[in-house]
């Protein structure tokens, strides 16, 4: 593949594009990261060159390339129970706490579930809960699960797993106990997946049909956005969030600007966040 260079004019055009189509800023520093990545879009769609790639981004007339291009940007990088923390708080906090305080089905939403293992693992996590505390969680648990990339939902719909995202934190029990063998892949099994439900969804864009949780796993996402951008996110995700309503996000993220609705718990070496009544 060969090379193409791309200019100072379109590089700031180009950071331009991407922050208004999916929140990420770019640094002075990443030109060359860019360029890489952008390369290998050109060669897919057979173009002849980096500008005529930006020309055709700019124009805004072939949607499947755009997403082509926030995928190629974005970082997904996840895995089971990442950080164990905020899996540990669900199990020995929040799910305790809720189980006494509601009686309708509970709804968790992962923000930014990437490939899948965040809402599968919030999902065996309640699944966990339940054989250890029979009849205490009275209520059904849904668990609404979304990003912005069709590839990334595409992989967690499917349920499907390789031996190396395998690897990445699930436990050879708990493997046994929740996935089955689908070819040389793991599946997993049906009564954790029917509690999922993807949707494709851009955290800039409205909440509006969400509903309301109990529980927001918003991790690992806000930090590749404008403080701007992560104060409008946050101020969005606050209202549908219940009263009680816990809110975890990832080790290096915080609650800028919306602390006031918040009580602050510190747990394991983190921090949760409970919405104020
Ligand atoms: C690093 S992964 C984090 C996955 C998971 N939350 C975790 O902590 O393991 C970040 C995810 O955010 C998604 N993302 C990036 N910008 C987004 C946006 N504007 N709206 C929704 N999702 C976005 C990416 O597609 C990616 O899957």
């Amino acid at each position: 593949m060969s090379a193409h260079t791309i200019s100072p004019q379109e590089y700031e055009e180009f950071r331009a594009f991407l922050e208004g189509a999916c929140g990420i800023v770019l640094g002075e520093n990443k030109k060359y990261l860019v360029t890489s990545r952008l390369n290998r879009v050109v060669a897919e769609y057979n173009l002849g060159s980096l500008s005529e790639l930006i020309r055709l981004i700019k124009s805004d007339r072939s949607p499947d390339l755009r997403d082509r291009i926030i995928e190629a940007m974005t970082t997904n990088e996840t895995s089971w129970f990442r950080d164990r923390t905020p899996y540990t708080a669900l199990d020995q906090l929040i799910l305790p706490d809720l189980a006494r305080t509601r009686c309708d089905t509970l709804r968790i939403w992962s923000a930014a579930c990437s490939s899948g293992q965040e809402p599968y693992s919030i999902g065996i996590t309640v699944s966990e809960f339940q054989i250890a505390n029979p009849g205490v969680l009275s209520s059904d648990v849904q668990i609404v699960a979304t990003d912005i990339s069709p590839a990334m939902l595409r992989v967690a719909r499917s349920g499907c797993y390789d031996n190396l995202a395998m690897g990445r934190g699930m436990s050879p029990e708990l493997k046994k106990r929740y996935f089955r063998p689908r070819g040389n892949r793991w599946e997993v099994i049906a009564p954790i997946r029917s509690k999922v439900q993807f949707r494709e969804l851009n955290l800039l864009r409205s909440y509006a049909l969400m509903g309301a949780f109990d529980v927001i796993f918003c991790r690992n996402v806000l930090i590749y956005f404008s403080t701007a951008s992560k104060r409008d996110i946050l101020e969005r995700i606050t209202p549908t969030l219940n009263p009680g309503g816990y809110l975890l996000l990832g080790g290096s993220e915080s609650l800028a600007g919306v602390s006031d609705f918040f009580q602050m718990i510190r747990f394991g070496g983190g921090v949760i966040y409970k919405r104020k009544p």
